[in-house]
């Protein structure tokens, strides 16, 4: 059935789509094209977790990771990562409010959260379904290099790692 102006619902409906469709490309496109993560405000997130490696992005791991870090910080990874108690509550907040399972994750971060299992809890980034799959190609050689040691060292190959930006143009691979 046509109406007055020659258009029929099937037409209009195309049309709704692709406008709609457009629109949220553009509104998406730095999320979706580009890797870079919201950081936490201020100095204190770098100071005290970027101090024996990259101050990783909050939104590499869901909410409960980071809780379940937080809680055990004077045994982390085998070390006493300890710190007062005013800059714990304060890190675990931006890392809670950042995470890959905030309501106002990115796209990617979405991404990141809908591959890890519903009951997971990981605490390594680099074991994470995401992370994986991004860096099945870079061998073993390279990232056992001197100036690398282990994949967990994101800085050495993102050098703006600790401003939360992964770009694929920004990455350089120490030759050594
Ligand atoms: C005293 C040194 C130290 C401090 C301070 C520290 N960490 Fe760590 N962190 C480690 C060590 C050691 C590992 C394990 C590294 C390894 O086995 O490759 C680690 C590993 C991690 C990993 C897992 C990396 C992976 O393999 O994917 C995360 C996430 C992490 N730390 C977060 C934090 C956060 C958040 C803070 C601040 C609240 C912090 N760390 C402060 C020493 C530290
Ligand atoms: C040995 C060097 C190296 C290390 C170390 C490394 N990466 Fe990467 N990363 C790469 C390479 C190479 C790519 C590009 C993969 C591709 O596009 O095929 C990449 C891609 C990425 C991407 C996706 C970029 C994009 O544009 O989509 C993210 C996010 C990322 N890495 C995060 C991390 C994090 C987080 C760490 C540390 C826990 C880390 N990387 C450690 C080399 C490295």
């Amino acid at each position: 059935m046509k109406n007055t102006m020659g258009i029929n619902w099937k037409n209009l409906l195309t049309l709704v789509l692709a406008v709609g469709g457009a629109s949220m490309l553009i509104t998406q496109a730095p999320a979706n094209d580009e890797a870079i993560f919201p950081m936490p405000a201020g100095k204190t997130y770098v100071n005290e977790c970027g101090s024996c490696h990259t101050a990783y992005a909050p939104g590499l791991l869901p909410i409960r990771s980071w809780r379940k870090m937080m809680n055990e910080m004077d045994n982390h990874f085998g070390e006493d990562a300890s710190l007062s108690e005013p800059d714990r509550l304060e890190i675990t907040k931006s890392l809670e409010i950042l995470a890959a399972d905030d309501i106002q994750a990115t796209q990617r971060m979405r991404r990141i959260n809908s591959a890890i299992p519903a009951n997971a809890v990981p605490q390594r980034i680099t074991e994470t379904g995401y992370f994986k799959f991004m860096h099945d190609e870079v061998r073993p050689s390279i990232w056992k290099r001197k100036k690398i040691g282990t994949l967990a060292n994101c800085i050495a190959c993102h050098p703006r790692a600790n401003e939360g930006r992964y770009g694929e143009r920004e990455i350089r691979i120490p030759q050594q």
